[in-house]
């Protein structure tokens, strides 16, 4: 990852708190747990997960047993009544494995207990990692990660390089006073 211009150290980094964190109302022991790190938010969305987007992120893990399981897991297929995750950036000092080391092993059932996925990740009977975050484990995968999640714009700060290009595309906009009374 190049970051143009910072510190060797500073790192940019993507956690998602996943369905089941979101469905367990865990958000806000999360982020102030990861808080402890005194990184920056650089951005941060709540969002329905798309198959494309689902599949694009786990591609590396498409010849697991797992994959579709996790695939779904995203989606929150299995948490229905809250499918939506939340997306942030951190930033800062060594950002990759201080959010790593808060979020612990991957592995619910590994994981220490003062960590993240130790005090409230579980395995499904299926066999389903449901650690209820995900964080980016190296430089490369927090690139790519980070700019498959947010476009430039979303993230207050540049921590990659951009272009400007010219684009017309249909989007939504918020209804005027004027249309609403139609
Ligand atoms: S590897 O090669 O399996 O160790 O891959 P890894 O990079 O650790 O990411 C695995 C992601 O799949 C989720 N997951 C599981 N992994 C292993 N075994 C089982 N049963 C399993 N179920 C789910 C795991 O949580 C990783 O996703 P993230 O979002 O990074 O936690």
């Amino acid at each position: 990852m190049t970051i143009t211009g910072l510190k060797p150290d500073f790192e940019a980094t993507l956690l998602i708190v996943k369905p089941d964190g979101i469905a367990k109302s865990l958000t806000g022991n999360i982020l102030t747990r990861l808080s402890e790190a005194k990184l920056e938010i650089a951005a941060a969305k709540c969002l329905r997960v798309s198959r494309e987007l689902a599949f694009e992120h786990y591609k590396h893990l498409k010849h697991k047993p797992f994959f579709d399981e996790i695939i779904d897991y995203l989606m929150g297929h299995y948490h229905p009544d809250r499918k939506k995750v939340l997306a942030l950036v951190y930033a800062g000092a060594n950002a990759i494995s201080k959010v790593r080391e808060l979020a612990g092993a991957t592995n619910p059932e590994e994981a220490d207990s003062c960590t993240i996925r130790g005090q409230f990740g579980r395995i499904t009977t299926k066999g389903v990692y449901e650690n209820v975050i995900h964080a980016s484990s190296d430089r490369n995968e927090a690139e790519r990660e980070i700019k498959l999640w947010f476009e430039p714009d979303e993230i207050i700060f540049d921590l990659f390089p951009t272009v400007t290009e010219k684009v017309t595309t249909q989007k939504k906009v918020w209804a005027s006073v004027a249309s609403k009374a139609n």
